[in-house]
């Protein structure tokens, strides 16, 4: 790896300068008429060694200079050192990229492996996902494709809403809309409950009406309880109505989930751990860890010294009933049990933060994380906002659906093809499938390349062209270098020399493309996709810049040809790697 390297040939040179060779930085410079790469000050260094940075810098200076790989090295303003790199070097790392299907990305062995749980999606039994659900769905899936990339253990985990008050309300809503069903006779009516669906459009205006109902109306809610109750206490007619309504969302789940190219590796949910809920309770009780308040059951989690008020975790209501935290830390323990994950990660709406928080904290008290293993984090996110500021909504003021939203994004990929104009004598199918394909890489991309934690105005308009930090703009690229390829048939491609680059956009083309491994490992470490589509966006931007400035086809000296040409195929298997690990798939043309 491009840096990697680096570190090790200018930490030597540290050693030689009687320095210690930790700790040194490297980027790529923000003066490139200075170099292409900078040393950062030795700041750590200075306040150790009692010694100014340019003092220090000027003490390296030499060995650096002394090196054969390394050129134009300098000491500027208070102690950067700037330097560029010998362009056989760069040849040689992006001609072993190029031909290499990992892009040069080393794979995790022995002690680094690390089994990750992620959990991710999250969708509610009897509602319709949400764009909420979206976020959570693609940016959970993103990190579960390039975890396994580079090769960890990762186990996706979709942590359905299946149990609790929601299941409650809407069993009491149908009884109420169909006291006639079997499922609702007398204890004593031996008649089978009969196998009535709903469809989930159904079962979503139940949920609504009841949530509706419900607000306003305690006797409801408290009949909702009541049914709550009888459900988890394990009646069986509830338990067969419930298990038909939990079948229909999750069919309608993996549907959508499957749209987007989101995929699970198992689909467990909250009602997988009631079983195991009573006895942690009875443990927390037995230790003394969860006392009661006002009835309630709760584990004070505020930090000893009282520096911070963290409010306690509720793991039982006054009235008995399980909590959301309390599945949550008994999911704690079901993963600890069946998968012995290093990490766990919640991909979870910011504004749950308290929440996870409390839960952690909990899960430390009662020894479920012990000396920080497993690491459990939330990856928080912002929410998705209309042109006018709040949450995404349909016109007609629901949240809008994850359906709605892809035939949208296709609709508007559909148009844009039309306005490029490029497709010929595609069929009408073919068309379709492009534009779906492209919906999608606008969905995914516009999401996964904004910050994680900002919120940002859903524009279809702009992610969806193809110019810009957009998924059709790179797609666009893949497919121009391809066609240069397919044009340019058999060539010994395996040459790539810089002597026969001449200019300055090949060579930070090249720099940009031996960036990669290093941006996808970053992007997974801070669990930021917006690092990778960044990269990715400006690899997509210098070849466009190459493709309009040279003739790569048409070019007369043969060693040059095969040197872009060679270029060209790095970039293109470069973008498509990069894009299948944001879970997009680049259209063959478009
Ligand atoms: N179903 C929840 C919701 O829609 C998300 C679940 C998140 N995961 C968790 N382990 N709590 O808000």
């Amino acid at each position: 790896m491009l840096y990697h390297s680096l570190s090790t040939i200018v930490a030597s040179s540290f050693s030689a300068a009687g320095l210690p060779a930790t700790n040194i930085s490297i980027s790529r410079s923000g003066r490139p008429d200075l170099g292409q790469f900078q040393i950062q000050p030795a700041i750590e260094l200075s306040k150790v060694l009692k010694l100014p940075p340019r003092a220090i810098a000027e003490k390296v200076l030499p060995h650096l200079a002394s090196v054969d790989l390394l050129l134009n090295v300098r000491v500027d303003g208070p102690g950067f050192i700037n330097f560029s790199v010998a362009d056989n070097f760069l040849a040689a790392e992006v001609t072993k990229a190029a031909t290499d299907e990992r892009q040069g990305t080393p794979l995790r062995t022995g002690q680094e492996i690390e089994t990750v749980v992620i959990d991710y999606g999250g969708p509610n039994v009897a509602k319709a996902m949400h764009v909420g659900h979206l976020r959570s769905a693609i940016i959970g899936d993103t990190l579960r494709r390039i975890g396994t990339f580079l090769g960890d253990n990762v186990i996706g985990d979709i942590h359905l809403g299946d149990w609790g008050l929601p299941m409650g309300m809407v069993i009491a809503e149908i009884r109420r809309r169909f006291p006639d069903l079997s499922y609702f006779g007398e204890a004593s009516d031996s008649s089978q409950p009969e196998d009535r669906r709903f469809s989930l459009a159904e079962l979503t205006r139940f949920y609504a009406a009841a949530a509706a109902r419900c607000q306003s109306d305690t006797a409801a809610l408290e009949e909702a309880r009541l049914v709550t109750a009888a459900l988890q206490d394990g009646e069986p007619r509830f338990r067969k109505l419930w298990q038909g309504i939990v079948a229909q969302s999750v069919a309608a789940a993996r549907r959508e989930f499957e749209r987007l190219n989101v995929h699970f590796d198992v689909w467990l949910g909250e009602s997988d751990v009631h079983d195991t809920l009573e006895v942690l309770i009875e443990d927390l009780k037995a230790r003394h860890i969860a006392e009661l308040d006002q009835g309630a059951l709760i584990i004070p989690v505020a930090s000893d010294d009282g520096h911070d008020k963290m409010p306690p975790l509720i793991v039982e209501k006054a009235d008995g009933a399980e909590t959301y935290a309390a599945t949550d830390l008994a999911t704690i323990a079901y993963r600890i049990e069946r998968f012995d994950p290093d990490v766990i990660l919640y991909v979870v709406d910011q504004r749950q933060q308290l929440h996870f928080n409390q839960v952690f904290r909990a899960a430390e008290k009662i020894g479920l994380i012990a000396n920080g293993r497993p690491r459990c984090e939330h990856i928080g996110f912002g929410t998705i906002n209309g042109p006018d500021g709040k949450p995404l909504r349909t016109r007609s003021g629901d949240a809008l659906q994850l359906s709605e939203l892809i035939a949208q994004a296709t609709a508007a990929a559909s148009k844009r093809l039309v306005e490029l104009g490029t497709l010929g004598s595609a069929s009408s199918e073919e068309n379709a499938r492009i534009s779906y394909q492209l919906g999608i890489a606008t969905i995914r991309f516009a999401d996964l390349s904004n910050n994680r934690t900002s919120d940002y105005i859903f524009n279809i308009e702009r992610f969806s062209k193809a110019e810009g930090r957009t998924g059709p703009y790179i797609c666009y690229a893949v497919v121009r270098a391809n066609a240069i390829l397919r044009k340019a048939e058999t060539e010994d491609l395996n040459k790539i020399r810089l002597s026969d680059l001449g200019s300055d956009v090949e060579r930070e083309l090249v720099l940009g493309l031996l960036e990669f491994p290093e941006k996808l490992i970053k992007s997974y470490d801070k669990r930021q996709p917006n690092i990778i589509c960044e990269h990715l966006f400006v690899v997509a931007q210098t070849f466009n810049m190459l493709y309009h400035r040279t003739q790569i086809l048409t070019e007369p000296d043969p060693a040059r040809r095969i040197s872009l040409l060679g270029l060209t195929r790095c970039v293109a298997s470069q973008l498509r790697l990069g894009l299948s690990l944001l879970g997009i798939e680049s259209p063959d043309h478009m």
